[in-house]
């Protein structure tokens, strides 16, 4: 009889655990798919706040360097409703601008930098420390434009970009005031407690910038800077013709990087990090992991330059899954492209997937085979059970 009980009881906990794990799989085999396809991380959508801090003709290089970064977020998906972009100074349309309505990054002037796709969402005086920290916490009187704010949720990559004249843990606001590390620190705090980001991407290229990250303390932070504490930052080279500097070293190398960069590429942040040598640079670039779940080397740079295109409509079958280009809204217009499941290398798959005719395939079956053994080992002892019961 206490047989019968054991065997009952041990057949009842295989059972209980088989469907617990299984139940389990699937949820979890659920969520990898839809980060497969939307993202490595699990973020849902990309906003970049990009800014340059400083006044004046001679500071012509922050409004490049910032105008260079917007640039490259556009080209690599970002729309501008999810673009901040803060311009301290109009150095377009500075009298003193040799080429009246345009910016340059280099000396070559190969490429025109303001043009006409260029939205900026606070200019000149608008850009204060004030607003900067309640864009970053979403606190604003109600009449503010829903254009002019950060309109992020707990499923946001941000990439924040911050170029000016600084120092030892602060950076200058217009001359006339200044921003601490303390100040962001608690701005992200805040924003982490309302569940305003998934990760974030902190840059910032000014005089001992790894000042500036170095009281951060909320999670799911990863930050790089230009120069370290006693440092300056270097600009890269003049225009003659614009009689001034025109680009900082640290951004004109990030972007000589992220030129090669494609919505399809498959570098990572640690590639970036590895191309920064003193060299370059001239100044020690900063790098800062601490607070971050990930390794740089899985975080792929469209992570956070990049907008997610992707996403998953249908309950995968077993062997497919449906992707749609565009927003769940609208995707009644578009084509699926048919995914077939056979392998878990997220890059590939991000990578094959823009490129159709995709396979992919979920490592996380290899566990039924474990699975399977419990839920027999259950029966057999089930059978047990049943055949000493008749006794
Ligand atoms: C960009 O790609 C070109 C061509 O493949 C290569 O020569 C160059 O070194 C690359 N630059 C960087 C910064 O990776
Ligand atoms: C991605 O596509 C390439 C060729 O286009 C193929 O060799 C590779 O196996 C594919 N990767 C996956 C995960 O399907």
């Amino acid at each position: 009889m206490k047989l019968v009980n054991i065997f009952q009881i041990l057949a009842l906990l295989f059972t209980a655990v088989y469907a617990a794990t299984t139940d389990n799989i699937e949820d979890q085999e659920q969520q990898q798919i839809t980060n497969f396809i939307n993202t490595n991380d699990g973020h849902t959508n990309n906003w970049a706040v990009i800014i340059s801090t400083s006044r004046f003709w001679f500071n012509y290089r922050h409004m490049a360097n910032a105008l260079s970064m917007y640039r490259t977020v556009k080209r690599l998906g970002i729309p501008d409703s999810q673009i901040i972009l803060m311009l301290s100074d109009d150095i377009a349309c500075n009298p003193r601008n040799a080429f009246q309505g345009e910016v340059f990054n280099n000396a070559d002037r190969q490429l025109e930098l303001y043009g006409d796709n260029i939205k900026v969402d606070y200019r000149g005086y608008e850009v204060t420390v004030e607003n900067f920290i309640r864009l970053l916490t979403d606190r604003w009187p109600k009449e503010q434009p829903r254009s002019k704010r950060l309109l992020t949720d707990e499923n946001s990559n941000i990439f924040i970009y911050l170029t000016g004249h600084g120092g030892d843990e602060f950076l200058k606001f217009q001359d006339a005031e200044e921003i601490s590390s303390y100040d962001i620190a608690d701005a992200f705090e805040q924003m982490y407690e309302k569940k305003r980001y998934n990760e974030i991407f902190f840059m910032i290229d000014t005089c001992q910038a790894n000042t500036m990250y170095s009281k951060f303390y909320s999670p799911n932070i990863i930050s790089c800077g230009s120069s370290a504490l006693h440092e300056s930052s270097y600009s890269h080279h003049s225009d003659v013709e614009i009689g001034v500097a025109v680009i900082d070293r640290f951004t004109y190398f990030t972007l000589e990087f992220l030129e090669n960069i494609t919505t399809t590429s498959t570098s990572t942040l640690n590639d970036l990090f590895d191309f920064y040598t003193f060299e370059k640079i001239h100044s020690n670039v900063g790098i800062s992991t601490d607070l971050f779940d990930r390794d740089p080397k899985d975080v792929l740079i469209t992570d956070f330059f990049g907008n997610v295109q992707k996403t998953v409509i249908d309950e995968p079958t077993e062997d497919y899954i449906y992707v749609y280009d565009g927003d769940k809204e609208d995707y009644e217009d578009d084509e699926p492209v048919v995914v077939k499941i056979i392998d878990s290398n997220v890059r590939e798959i991000k990578k094959n997937v823009t490129e159709s005719n995709n396979v992919i395939k979920l490592s996380n079956k290899q566990n039924s085979g474990l699975l399977s053994s419990f839920a027999l080992l259950g029966s057999v002892i089930a059978a047990f059970a049943l055949a000493y019961s008749k006794f």
